[in-house]
């Protein structure tokens, strides 16, 4: 029985990145929900303050925002459960339990903790990590990634939704469900599939050699789901290209901008790239061009800005929602946890 399982952190209104990436998957995935699979999909309040929101009046508008924007890309709540993460308190269990099983070594080769903690990088990207950085890292930050295996192995998991920047950590997720079996000598959890989609990697449209992110301070680097149109309309415009050619081709090393704006367009019209190509190639300029994609752009926004908005403005609707997906989730994650420390011997 296959059970898909993904989240996504607490930071505002969802980008681009988050939408192709993965949320519009989630949504794919609840209309094409089979009998017999189970859909779960979540708000990382507890991974959101590895970078501290001392805040609590903001983080609380911040987790209620999350929860908008997940119904808002259409995600059924009657087909899947949306859960709070830290209301089920078993994922903080189950990431004890497996960070016992976790190695330094493994931990260490991932980049997220890296990239959060501002260690340097070389000519080449390698992050050039010295004790004094490590010294400075959180606990917390550095075993995101075991909480996140958590996240996932609680339900036992078949499937996560997610886009390219989680692959790492999908691997760390697979090693400790080996590590487990292995170690306690039973087939209890499945190696869970990393589900990319057709755009797994959305690039900042100010810098297009990184991806698209929420921690940018430069916000025309990216496109809200909530933006209005002529915002929209201004950053594709903006957006770094090139003027290597008034013809518009795809070529990901030379022309990085162009060929993201010619992948977001493949990613919302569930085109193939070439395909894409063909149509773009009717445009002599970069004004047409960029016209163009701010158009597909906003016509597919267009339905997540307006239920955004109707859902900011029904917080009991959300809550209930909430209540009742983390219901359903919860009875599952103790029943998993009880096996788990059965097999433990607890
Ligand atoms: P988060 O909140 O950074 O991002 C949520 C989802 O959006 C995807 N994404 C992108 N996809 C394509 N292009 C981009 N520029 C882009 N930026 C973000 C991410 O890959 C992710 O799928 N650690 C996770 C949250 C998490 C989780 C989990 C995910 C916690 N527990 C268990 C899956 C399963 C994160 O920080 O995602």
């Amino acid at each position: 029985n296959a059970t898909v399982f993904s989240m996504i952190q607490p930071t505002g209104c969802f980008h681009l990145g988050n939408y192709l990436g993965a949320t519009r998957v989630w949504t794919d995935l609840c209309e094409l929900k089979q009998p017999g699979q189970e859909l779960i999909f979540g708000v990382a309040d507890l991974h959101a303050i590895t970078v501290p929101k001392p805040d609590g009046e903001m983080f609380r508008k911040l987790r209620h925002e999350a929860v908008a924007s997940v119904l808002a890309v259409g995600v059924d709540p009657e087909k899947a459960s949306v859960v709070h993460q830290s209301a089920i308190p078993q994922h903080s269990e189950l990431h004890w339990l497996l960070s016992t099983l976790a190695s330094m070594g493994f931990l260490n080769r991932m980049t997220q903790w890296k990239s959060k903690s501002n260690i340097k990088q070389s000519e080449n990207g390698e992050y050039q990590v010295n004790d004094s950085d490590v010294g400075k890292v959180r606990l917390g930050l550095f075993s995101y990634p075991v909480l996140q295996a958590a996240d996932i192995l609680l339900y036992k998991s078949t499937h996560v939704p997610v886009g390219d920047d989680q692959s790492q950590h999908l691997e760390l997720t697979r090693h400790l469900a080996e590590k487990f079996n292995k170690t306690y000598k039973v087939n209890f959890f499945p190696k869970p599939v990393t589900m990319l989609a057709q755009t797994k990697k959305v690039l900042s449209l100010s810098s297009p050699e990184k991806k698209m992110s929420k921690s940018d301070p430069n916000h025309d680097s990216l496109i809200f789901l909530n933006d209005e149109p002529n915002v929209i309309q201004k950053k594709i415009r903006r957006a770094l290209t090139d003027s290597i050619s008034d013809r518009f081709y795809y070529d990901s090393v030379e022309r990085p901008g162009v060929s993201n704006l010619i992948n977001i367009v493949s990613g919302i019209q569930r085109k193939p790239i070439k395909d894409v190509v063909k149509d773009v190639s009717q445009f002599n300029n970069y004004k047409d061009f960029k016209d163009y994609v701010s158009e597909v752009i906003i016509e597919e926004l267009k339905g997540p800005r307006t239920e955004f908005k109707k859902y900011i403005n029904e917080p009991n609707y959300l809550h209930s929602v909430v209540e009742s997906g983390i219901r359903k989730a919860r009875e599952k994650a103790a029943k998993n946890l009880d096996d788990i420390h059965k097999i433990m011997g607890f």
